[in-house]
C-alpha cells in the first residue's frame, strides 16, 4: 500500500502546489491555502485491473437536444436555459442573505406543484425553519420531501431509494461533509468530495442537482474554481442587500446561453419576478436633474434600460476623488481622461461619483456614452433631454464605436416611451439599413466632443 502524500491547494484559484504557503503563488492571495489529504496511488508496479476500450464515434451522429422541465418560473427559467435537464448539476452561488434558500425553496415549491418529486436536503436550517419560511412564501401546501442533514453518506443512501425524483436541492454545499475525508465541512477538499459523490448519483439517479454554494467576501465561492467546473451551470445570485432588486446570473451553462439573466424583486413573501426590469430601474427617475442619463443596455439577450447618474464636487485640493458603484473603476478613469483630453472637461479638481442606480452592475462598454452624457450632464449643468437614451463605445481617440444590438436597445426604449436615442454613427460598412422603431428620433454621436457640445456647446468649443 503506497503512502498518503499531502498536497495543497488554494481555495481562491484552485491552484495545486505540494507545499503550504501564507501566500498562493499562482493568484497572490493570502491564507488560501490549505491542505488536502490524497491517497497515492499504486505504482506500475502494482498489479491494476485493465481498462476497457471505450468506443469512438463521429461528429456527425444524431444528437438530440437535451429534454428539458421547467420549473414554471419563467425568469429562473430562462436563465437555466429553458428549464431544469435530467442528470445535471446546478451550482447556484451568492452572498449569504442574499435569498438563496428562498429561490430555490419557491422552486422546489413551484415544481413540487406540477406533479414532479421533488426533495430539498437543508445542511444550514432546522425543518422547523423551513417550514416557517415555506408558510411566509405561501407554499407550505406543497408536496416537497425535506431533510435536515449533512452527512453525504446519509444523503446518498437515502437517495438512491428515492425513485423518480426530478429535483434534488442541496443547500448548501459548504455544510456537507463526507468522513471518507479527515477535514472540516467547508474546506476545499470537503466540497469537492462532496460535490463529487452527489454529481454521481444525479447523473446515476437522473434527476436534476442544485448544489447552494456560498461566496466568500472577495467574491470567490469557497472552495469555488474546484467546483465550477464540475457542474454543468453557474449561476450567481446577486444584487444590493440594500435594494430589493436580485438578478440571477448564469455565468457558465453547458445547456444555454450565458449571461442571460433573471431579475426578481425581494418582497415581505418572498421573491416575486420581475417581467419588465426597465420600468422597475427607472421608476424613480427624476427628469431634469442634471448628472443622469438613461443607458440603453443589454443584459445577455434581453434589453434593459437603466439610470446612470452622476454627481461632480469641487475639490481645489489635493487628488480628487473617483468612486463608482455598478460599474468598473479603471473604466471611469479612462473616461475620465477622454473627456479631459479629447473634448476638454476639465475634471482634474473634482471629485466624480458615478453610481448606477438600482444596484445593477454594468460590465458592457456599450454603457460609455450614457457615462459620459452623464458626466458632461453635471459638468455643465445642463440635464438630458428626459426622452432620450444613451449607447455607444467610446475609444481612446474619443471616436464612438459600434455596439451589439442595436435594434434591440431601440425597441427597449420604444416600448418605454422614450423619444430619442444618441447612438455611434453607422459606418458604412454593408448595406444593411438599422430598423429604427417608428417615432425614436436617432441621433448619431461620432465623437465624444459632439456629445460634450450638446451640454455646453460654447465652454466645449473654447476649452476643445
Ligand atoms: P435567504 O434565502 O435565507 O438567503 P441565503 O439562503 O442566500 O443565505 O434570504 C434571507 C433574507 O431574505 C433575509 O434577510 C430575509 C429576506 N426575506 C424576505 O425579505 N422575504 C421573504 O419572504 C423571505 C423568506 C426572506
Ligand atoms: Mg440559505
Amino acid at each position: 500500500m503506497a503512502k498518503p502524500v499531502a498536497r495543497f491547494v488554494c481555495r481562491s484559484c484552485g491552484a495545486v502546489t505540494p507545499k503550504w504557503a501564507g501566500r498562493c503563488e499562482t493568484c497572490g492571495e493570502w491564507n488560501t491555502v490549505e491542505e488536502e489529504a490524497i491517497v497515492a496511488r499504486p505504482g506500475p508496479a502494482a498489479k491494476a485491473p485493465a481498462g476497457r476500450s471505450v468506443a469512438f464515434v463521429g461528429l456527425g451522429g444524431s444528437a438530440e437536444p437535451p429534454p428539458r422541465t421547467p420549473i414554471g418560473i419563467v425568469e429562473l427559467d430562462r436563465v437555466l436555459g429553458g428549464g431544469l435537464v435530467p442528470a445535471s448539476a446546478v451550482l447556484v452561488g451568492g452572498d449569504p442573505g442574499i435569498g438563496k434558500s428562498t429561490l430555490l425553496l419557491q422552486a422546489a415549491a413551484c415544481l413540487a406543484r406540477s406533479g414532479r418529486r421533488v426533495l430539498y436536503v437543508s445542511g444550514e436550517e432546522s425543518v422547523d425553519q423551513i417550514r416557517l419560511r415555506a408558510r411566509r412564501l405561501g407554499v407550505a401546501d406543497s408536496s416537497i420531501e425535506l431533510a435536515a442533514a449533512i452527512n453525504v453518506r446519509d444523503i446518498v443512501a437515502s437517495l438512491e431509494q428515492a425513485k423518480d425524483t426530478t429535483l434534488v436541492v442541496i443547500d448548501s454545499i459548504q455544510t456537507m461533509w463526507t468522513d471518507t475525508i479527515e477535514s472540516a465541512p467547508g474546506t476545499v477538499t470537503q466540497v469537492r468530495a462532496s460535490s463529487f459523490e452527489l454529481i454521481r448519483l444525479a447523473k446515476a439517479g437522473n434527476f436534476a442537482l442544485v448544489l447552494v454554494g456560498h461566496v466568500t467576501k472577495d467574491g470567490g465561492l469557497a472552495g469555488p474554481r474546484v467546483l465550477e467546473h464540475m457542474v454543468d451551470a453557474v449561476l450567481y445570485f446577486e444584487g444590493d442587500r440594500g435594494h430589493q432588486f436580485r438578478i440571477l446570473r448564469a455565468v457558465k451553462n453547458r445547456f444555454g446561453a450565458t449571461d442571460e439573466i433573471g431579475v426578481f424583486e425581494m418582497t415581505e413573501a418572498g421573491l416575486a419576478e420581475v417581467p419588465n426590469p426597465s420600468a422597475l430601474f427607472l421608476a424613480e427617475r427624476r427628469g431634469n436633474i442634471a448628472g443622469s442619463a438613461v443607458f440603453a443596455g443589454l443584459e445577455g439577450s434581453r434589453p434593459v434600460l437603466m439610470e446612470v447618474q452622476a454627481l461632480l464636487a469641487p475639490n481645489p485640493a489635493g487628488s480628487p476623488r473617483r468612486s463608482v458603484i455598478g460599474w468598473d473603476s479603471g473604466r471611469l478613469s479612462m473616461l475620465l481622461a477622454v473627456l479631459e483630453t479629447r473634448a476638454g472637461v476639465r475634471l482634474n479638481q473634482t471629485d466624480v461619483y458615478l453610481n448606477i442606480a438600482g444596484g445593477l452592475r454594468v460590465t458592457e462598454p456599450a454603457a460609455d456614452l450614457a457615462v459620459a452624457a452623464a458626466i458632461a450632464s453635471a459638468a455643465f449643468e445642463t440635464p438630458t433631454s428626459p426622452g432620450m437614451v444613451y449607447f455607444g463605445e467610446v475609444g481612446l481617440s474619443g471616436e464612438v464605436r459600434q455596439v451589439a444590438q442595436a435594434e434591440a436597445r431601440l425597441k427597449e426604449a420604444a416600448k418605454l416611451g422614450f423619444d430619442s436615442a444618441a447612438l455611434p454613427r453607422r459606418v458604412a460598412h454593408g448595406n444593411r439599413k438599422l430598423s429604427a422603431p417608428e417615432g425614436l428620433r436617432l441621433e448619431e454621436i461620432g465623437h465624444i466632443a459632439d456629445l460634450v457640445a450638446r451640454f455646453a456647446p460654447e465652454s466645449a468649443k473654447k476649452n476643445a
